[in-house]
């Protein structure tokens, strides 16, 4: 669809910007302070790039202020900021912290007063590594009611002043890269552990949001899927049904649960065959059918292709490009499903992620198609290089044309029927790339912080935080 005029955004859009916990604020063992798996991950040799941690990261438990004041310059109508379990459970579950309970308050304090609505997210992957070591965390049943008593915590101290709430950041990434490809938290490879632990997950989100509805009912709750659509190589039916395949794999098996409390029905019988279905108990499926959503939340950066993957074809242990070198990730796939393919038409950044803003128009209309939810974009944006200029400018236009192309893209979306609620872009200032180090840099806002640390950590604007603002401003007009 061409449309000859665009549908403006609505009055109250909320443009805003998104962060978690592990990325931005240090302080990752003061003021009582559990560990969290990420604290003891990073310490790993070779897991992260150049061996960086977020012990110190860029700083906001100290420096939240700032940060707020440059969100209300910015004009920032939102905030998506994730809590840290081990920082309100010390042990994951027990006795609760209440200089950690304190440091939110004061947050979201801070937000309101500033005329910026917090969007809260409740697990962005750093899982107290005391559950860990207790049950194996997402691997027991056990974790979903030590989930709920968290969240439940968090909506009696919290729900007063957030109404927007994010159960669980990218379901899909943190199970996949934590249990199949060994590169997130606890580093295991194998598949029916995978499946298991991601049924955990829906259970756990699924009771988070049936308990929401009690405790604060006038707030709004959905997950945060990590949404790659997927497109085919070539009109060949065997790419056409290695798309399908994979859009099924990759986005069904997670958003049809959250919409419906159903998974899929040919990939459950794909896993059933090979011995690797997750195991389901008496009254999950009714559980999961009553954890219903109000918005889908949409995490979107890029679109990826498919083709007809044989049978002895390549599998998902190809290279992962964490160094900023382009071209040097491989391709991957699942025998007999899919393999992925380079897009001849698209530009790719320098970490190899598909520039395709009509990408998210088209992911957009699918999910409102399928599920028939509002969405809220909680994360978009571009991991890029960034340069200090002498007259302390950073001008990244690269940064602007590619927020800009894509909020583009959500206005045609909305033209065509869909109910977005928001955009947030990834991220405010820089923050640490868990696997990436500092050197991929999102935010408009630089940090002075590199992967040697003792640096300053002063914060500078770049361009694309003078062009957000003026977006904001005249709310999607002026892009
Ligand atoms: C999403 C995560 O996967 O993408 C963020 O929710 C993450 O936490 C962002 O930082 C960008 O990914 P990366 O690997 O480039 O930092």
């Amino acid at each position: 669809m061409i449309h000859e005029t665009l549908t403006p955004f609505p009055k109250q859009f909320l443009w805003g910007a998104a962060s978690a916990a592990y990325q931005v604020e240090g302080a990752w063992n003061e003021d009582g302070k559990g560990l969290s798996n990420w604290d003891v991950f990073v310490r790993i040799p070779g897991k992260t790039f150049k061996g960086t941690n977020g012990d110190v990261a860029v700083d906001h438990y100290h420096r939240y202020k700032e940060d707020v004041q440059l969100m209300k310059e910015a004009g920032l109508k939102a905030y998506r900021f994730s809590v840290a379990w081990a920082r309100i459970f010390p042990n994951g579950k027990g006795e609760v912290n209440e200089k950690g309970l304190q440091f939110y308050d004061n947050l979201i304090d801070e937000l309101i007063a500033n005329g910026i609505e917090p969007i809260l997210t409740i697990y962005h992957w750093d899982l107290p590594q005391a559950l860990q070591e207790e049950y194996g965390g997402w691997e027991s049943r056990q974790i979903i009611e030590d989930f709920t008593n968290y969240c439940i915590t968090l909506y009696k101290r919290y729900g007063d002043r957030v109404k927007y709430w994010v159960t669980l950041n990218e379901q899909n990434v943190f199970t996949s890269h934590g249990y199949k490809l060994k590169l997130h938290p606890p580093g295991v490879s194998d598949d029916r552990l995978f499946y298991q632990v991601n049924h955990h997950a829906n259970l756990a989100n699924a009771r988070a949001i049936v308990e929401f509805r009690k405790y604060v009912p006038d707030g709004k709750i959905g997950p945060s899927f990590a949404y790659s659509p997927a497109y085919p190589f070539s009109p060949k039916p065997e790419d056409i049904l290695a798309a399908e395949n994979a859009e099924e794999f990759n986005a069904h098996w997670w958003m049809d649960v959250y919409a419906w409390g159903e998974y899929p029905k040919a990939t459950w019988n794909y896993l059933e065959k090979k011995g690797i279905a997750p195991q389901l108990e008496p009254g999950d499926l009714e559980l999961l059918k009553a954890g219903k959503p109000d918005f889908m939340g949409v995490n979107y950066y890029q679109t990826t292709t498919f083709e007809k993957n044989p049978l002895d074809g390549v599998t998902e242990s190809g290279h992962f490009n964490n160094t900023g070198q382009k071209g040097t990730s491989s391709d991957r796939g699942i025998p007999g499903l899919f393999k992925t393919i380079r897009n001849p038409y698209l530009e790719t950044t320098n970490w190899d992620w598909t520039i395709d803003p009509t990408g998210l128009r088209i992911g957009l209309r699918r999910i409102t198609n399928r599920y028939k939810l509002p969405i809220l974009i909680t994360e978009n944006g571009l991991g890029e290089y960034d340069k200090v200029e002498e007259d302390g400018s950073i001008n990244d236009d690269y940064r602007i044309q590619y927020i800009s192309t894509h909020i583009q893209a959500i206005q045609e979306a909305i033209t065509d029927g869909v109910d977005v609620m928001g955009y947030c872009i990834w991220s405010f200032t820089d923050l640490l790339s868990w696997l990436n180090g500092f050197q991929k840099r999102y935010g408009i806002v630089y940090v002075n912080q590199d992967e040697e640390g003792g640096k300053d950590l002063r914060r500078m604007k770049k361009k694309s935080f003078y062009w957000y603002k003026q977006v904001i401003e005249s709310n999607g007009e002026k892009l």
